[in-house]
């Protein structure tokens, strides 16, 4: 195999974006654990927020941005992200993404939560991600320069004096590798598998993010976890999102009782920030199911959200027709390795972008569908920076060992992932305190005994989960407040200034 230039772990929007961009500057390696498609960006469903209406639009979406994160936005990074964003969405259109169009064209938006106005494009109703996916992989596959490899873990980064200069990877053969580039991005998503009930695939297992602290990079802000209001709430059945472009369409939020709540928590009622209407949900529901409720709204719903519609004929309902079980969800990280506006982390040679990276765009709580738009723009920001790195690639011949057979019965291994899953959910989630989350820090420390070292696939992402966890928490006992997503029962009120949380090589600080 040919040397590269570049290392990307991850083919969501982040990286694919950043591989295109790369394209340009020399050989690009795009490694994903999984089939390319399983990304968490396929799995977006409502939509890509752009200010696509001119300036006025532009300024009202970073105030959006900026007003959803409570107080710790990068207003930098907001500014790049609502400026950069509509001629990133050009791109897209021009490579082909098949957005929603109108009678005579136009694109069609919608709204969600905590947006001043329709700025959300969407695709195929609610498949937004996947079909942005599917233009970007197209797009990137036409690109002789780029290759793609998939089933191929990223096991861990390989750091010489100070500076990651590649990285160590299992492929899809079982053979472990090794690849030696000028710079390696991290656009490997987020971390939902941290907790039991999560909206996300099960690829999100936080590696990059993981990997990244081990290899003695920064992390910001990793107490903020984001909680979707509304995923599907049955007995047995996935924690299916039911997205917010619902209640962009006029859904509803009913308790047990019947009665439309949200009047009592927020003005802007079902379109209130998320983090206001988790909580409030979550409030709602300890006296019995809460529901969304869409019988009054007049649009064909089956035809607006097909994907929706689909997962819930397999439980005989509708939309239109019976109320929806619904209650939050673990749904996206905020936090991750600190970047700056151009995806550099503090460690030389490592970049991130998309949800593994924390540029502060989102501060305590992200807008509703800026997340599609932040690997966009950031992963396209990025890659220009890393086309500067200076360093000969060269890519090894390859270790070509064998992974040692698992050492750990892999029954033993799910109970030991699902046990870490469900204490970060009951003490680490959407309602804190200081004992639980005490008790969680005690418990993880508690399973590091049992933690595997092997490097199969699944022995690393346990290995994750459980550095990501023990990051979120002691970064959340840290911060002695409530903002945004955080919310503290012992600690009710904000901290006077603002203030990032950076953990780094064990060390937790508050700037
Ligand atoms: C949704 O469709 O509700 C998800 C959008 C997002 O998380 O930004």
């Amino acid at each position: 195999m040919d040397g590269f230039e570049f290392l990307v772990v991850g083919g969501g929007i982040a990286g694919l974006s950043a591989a295109i961009r790369l394209a340009g500057r020399g050989r690009v390696l795009v490694v994903t654990k999984d089939a390319l498609a399983e990304s968490n960006t396929a799995y977006a469903q409502g939509g890509i927020a752009v200010a696509m209406g001119g300036d006025e639009d532009v300024s009202l979406h970073l105030s959006d941005t900026v007003a959803a994160g409570d107080g710790l936005v990068n207003r930098q990074a907001a500014k790049m992200l609502v400026e950069q964003g509509p001629k990133r969405v050009d791109e897209l259109l021009a490579w082909g993404t098949g957005f929603d169009r109108g009678a005579a064209g136009e694109l069609l938006r919608t709204r969600e939560g905590a947006h001043s106005l329709s700025r959300i494009l969407h695709a195929n109703g609610d498949a937004t991600g996947r079909e942005i996916a599917r233009s970007l992989l197209k797009h990137a596959r036409g690109i002789p320069v780029i290759t793609l490899m998939e089933d191929t873990t990223t096991v861990e980064l390989t750091v010489e004096e100070g500076r990651v200069v590649g990285a160590l990877l299992l492929g899809a053969d079982g053979k472990l590798f090794s690849v030696r580039v000028r710079a390696v991005l991290l656009a490997s998503g987020g971390a939902g598998q941290v907790y039991s009930d999560t909206t996300n695939p099960a690829v999100a297992t936080g590696d990059g993010i993981a990997m990244a602290y081990r290899a003695g990079a920064e992390l910001e802000d990793m107490e903020f976890y984001q909680f979707h209001p509304t995923a599907f709430a049955k007995e047995g059945a996935p924690r299916f999102l039911m997205s917010e472009a619902l209640r962009g369409e006029g859904a509803w939020l009913v308790n047990a009782a019947g009665e439309r709540f949200m009047s009592r928590y927020h003005p802007q009622l079902e379109l209130a920030p998320r983090d206001v209407v988790a909580r409030a949900i979550t409030r709602e529901g300890l006296a019995g199911p809460v529901y969304l409720d869409m019988r009054h709204v007049e649009i064909d719903l089956a035809a607006r959200f097909p994907g929706i519609s689909a997962f819930l004929a397999k439980y005989g309902l509708k939309l239109n027709r019976d109320l929806i079980p619904v209650r939050p969800a673990a749904h996206y990280l905020m936090g991750g390795i600190k970047t700056d506006l151009h995806g550099r982390t503090s460690v030389p040679g490592l970049f991130a972008a998309g949800e593994a990276a924390c540029t502060g765009v989102h501060g305590a709580n992200r807008l509703a569908s800026n997340s599609l738009l932040e690997g966009l723009v950031f992963g396209a920001s990025a890659a220009e920076t890393m086309a500067e790195e200076q360093g000969a690639g060269t890519q090894d011949k390859g270790v070509g060992k064998t992974a040692p057979p698992v050492p750990v019965d892999p029954a033993a291994l799910e109970v030991w992932i699902a046990k870490l899953r469900k204490l970060m959910w009951e003490d680490a989630g959407l309602l804190r305190d200081g004992d639980g989350l005490r008790r969680a820090q005690g418990r993880l420390d508690g399973m590091i005994r049992g933690c595997p070292r092997g490097v199969t696939r699944r022995e690393v992402e346990a290995r994750n989960l459980l550095t990501v966890a023990s990051v979120m928490v002691e970064s959340a006992l840290g911060r002695e407040e409530s903002r945004g997503a955080h919310y503290r029962s012992d600690f009710t009120g904000h901290w006077p200034v603002a203030k990032h949380s950076v953990m780094a090589k064990g060390r937790l600080r508050f700037q």
